[in-house]
């Protein structure tokens, strides 16, 4: 029996076009950087995904980079989650899916790395901000105990879940009432929550699938701040439909159109010297 229709709400907001960015903010993202000095941490090779007959994601290539932030964008529907998704495995929990193509990771086939593993080397933060119905101490040190410290008392988790808040820029706001349950904080707070139960882990890679959609603005600039720290340690791979956003944080940028990548290269290349014709349209507003 084929399965039911999939009816899908489609939420992304309306394009905001790119106008110049701040002074200021340019200053922040700029960062000068030799293409030399990117390490390669995993690599994508002709990758294409399918639902049953219907291909989300068409012979894709793409590097991620060690010490950056890649932002993918494109219009609602191309193809961006299911990339993101798939870069640990979790697109095969979807009933019908298909794969072909190769994903690496620090030269590792991710067919061959234990899947828990590899979701704690590559951890997702999603769209909607979903901590767990317990306090904000437990959701980052469940983190920790599912790496099999599971017995481990809670003064000796105190230190790794401090570091973690502190990383996602959270522990000043709540270090002195971790016994909050998380779902009273904020949804800004809360989405910083769940960035540092990802970096509680220690991945070596962070994927965002529009982290900051369901957000205000003051949110969405100190997760954008927050963004541009981690890169120093970590690759961050960033979802947004936000174009301002790619432009302010990202480092490279890909830009996907009906599954298949149309250009990838520096934000400041794709956004002001695009060289596709769809990319210069999309980059400029012209549709979304
Ligand atoms: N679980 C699913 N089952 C069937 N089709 C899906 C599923 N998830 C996504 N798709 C389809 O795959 C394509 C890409 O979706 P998605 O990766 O969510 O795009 P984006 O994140 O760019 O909006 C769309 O045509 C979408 O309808
Ligand atoms: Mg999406």
């Amino acid at each position: 029996m084929p399965p039911p229709p999939i009816r899908r709400i489609v939420v992304d907001a309306p394009h905001v076009p790119v106008a110049p960015p701040e002074p200021l903010e340019a200053a922040v993202r700029a960062r000068p950087r030799l293409a030399t000095d990117a390490v390669e941490r995993m690599r994508v090779e002709d990758l294409t995904i399918a639902y049953g007959p219907k291909v989300a994601v068409n012979g894709v290539t793409l590097p991620v980079h060690q010490g950056e932030v890649l932002a993918l964008i494109g219009p609602s529907g191309c193809g961006k989650t299911t990339l993101l998704r798939s870069l640990n495995r979790l697109v095969e929990l979807t009933p019908g899916a298909g794969r072909g193509g190769k994903i690496v990771l620090d030269g590792d086939d991710v067919d061959v790395i234990e899947v828990t593993d590899l979701r704690r080397r590559v951890s997702m933060v999603f769209q909607q901000p979903n901590p767990f119905p317990m306090s904000i101490f437990d959701n980052v040190a469940y983190a920790l105990r599912e790496q099999g410290s599971k017995r481990v008392k809670r003064s000796e988790l105190m230190a790794p879940v401090r570091s973690a808040l502190e990383r996602a820029g959270l522990w000043d706001e709540v270090g002195d009432d971790l016994d909050r349950p998380a779902l009273r904080m904020s949804g800004g707070q809360q989405q910083r929550l769940c960035i540092a139960r990802a970096l509680a882990a220690n991945p070596e890679v962070l994927l965002l699938d529009e982290p900051c959609s369901a957000l205000d603005p003051r949110s969405t600039a100190i997760i954008e701040e927050l963004i541009l720290q981690l890169r120093e340690e970590l690759a961050v791979v960033i979802v947004t439909h936000n174009l301002q956003q790619a432009y302010r944080i990202g480092d490279r940028v890909a830009f996907m159109y009906l599954g298949e990548l149309v250009e990838y290269g520096l934000a400041a290349d794709v956004f002001e010297r695009p060289e596709h014709t769809r990319t210069a349209e999309y980059v400029s507003g012209a549709f979304g």
